[in-house]
């Protein structure tokens, strides 16, 4: 897929995600096969005011690259002041734009979903920053029930300058809650003619071809499905390009991955930026002896220790 003048190897791409898309996670996602990971939703007021807890989100490494960095704001002149900020201090290959994030705490200040009711302030934003950066800006948008006003909304995105839309197919009203609705992106596809890339219930090797044959984006996007599950971009990735579903041990691969994760936390000094215990939640969902592996990790008193008992854990695995 390309974006702009810049190559993207596959078209399978990791969600932002907030607390969950960090240096280490996008790293392993890219690893496996991601095409392109996002950084967690980054406030340009944080930006323009420096602030330290924030800016960590941007920080980045040249094996995770394509990086694109997200931001969210609700005024043109802020948001750009603060992107180019981050592409003078990160360099990344794209700048999103947040138009979808339904949370209150975002919303309440006019920001994320809340700007799908001001089509104008949508337009000033994009061209502001498009104009501004030399870095291609993208944009994330939920959709609205009424196909007109989301395809309006897509129209100005891209005459406004984007350089790619994504479309995740819920309104703003329904959160997470009920199906992806991809007639809506596969409609935005037909009409925009830069990238499009749907979003909203991929989860596996069947509903991505289904999403990418039935919308006819040039894209995907994984959120939810790969928390704690970078492996499945390798999955994904090994099913589009053979056709044939990937054998793997789970419950090694799992095990495996959640020690790799906590060693690249160290190894970039975040370990102190997660909640270990929601990430070891994530990361053995679903598994027979998940229950087993938290409470090992609950007990144990350093990350040495944790570690250690992940690798036995392995030895023993399936
Ligand atoms: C924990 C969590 C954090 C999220 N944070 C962001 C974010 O920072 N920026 C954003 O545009 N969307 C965010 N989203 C939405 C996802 O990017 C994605 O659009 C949504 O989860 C639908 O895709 P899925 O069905 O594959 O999960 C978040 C979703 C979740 C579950």
């Amino acid at each position: 897929m390309k974006i702009a003048d810049l190559d993207i190897p596959g078209n399978v791409l990791l969600a932002p995600m907030a607390n969950v898309t960090n240096l280490p996670f996008r790293l392993m996602c890219r690893r496996y096969g991601a095409s392109i990971t996002y950084s967690e939703m980054i406030s340009a007021d944080a930006v323009i005011y420096e602030n330290q807890k924030t800016l960590v989100r941007g920080k980045s490494c040249e094996d995770e690259r394509p990086l694109g960095i997200q931001i969210f704001g609700n005024s043109p002149e802020v948001m750009t002041k603060a992107a180019l900020r981050i592409e003078e201090m990160y360099r990344p290959e794209i700048i999103d734009i947040n138009f979808g994030c339904p949370a209150r705490l975002l919303t309440k200040d006019g920001c994320g979903s809340a700007l799908l009711r001001t089509p104008e302030l949508i337009y000033e934003i994009v061209s502001s920053l498009s104009e501004e950066l030399s870095t291609p800006v993208t944009a994330k948008i939920r959709i609205l029930e009424d196909m007109e006003k989301t395809l309006e909304i897509a129209h100005l995105i891209e005459s406004a300058g984007a350089a790619a839309l994504t479309v995740h197919g819920r309104t703003r009203q329904q959160q997470y809650a009920g199906k992806a609705n991809h007639d809506h992106v596969r409609r935005i596809k037909q009409e925009l003619g830069i990238p499009v890339i749907a979003n909203g219930d991929i989860f596996d090797e069947l509903s991505a071809e289904r999403v990418l044959e039935y919308t006819e984006c040039d894209g995907i996007m994984i959120g939810r499905a790969a928390m704690g599950n970078p492996f499945l971009f390798k999955r994904i990735s090994h099913y589009l390009e053979t056709g044939e579903i990937l054998e793997y041990r789970e419950c090694d691969q799992r095990i495996a991955d959640l020690s790799e994760y906590f060693r690249l936390l160290e190894e970039f000094d975040l370990m102190h930026t997660v909640h270990i215990k929601a990430q070891a939640q994530w990361f053995t969902r679903g598994m027979r002896n998940g229950r087993h592996i938290r409470r090992s990790i609950a007990a144990s008193e350093s990350i040495e220790e944790i570690l250690w008992n992940l690798d036995e854990m392995c030895k023993h695995a399936d």
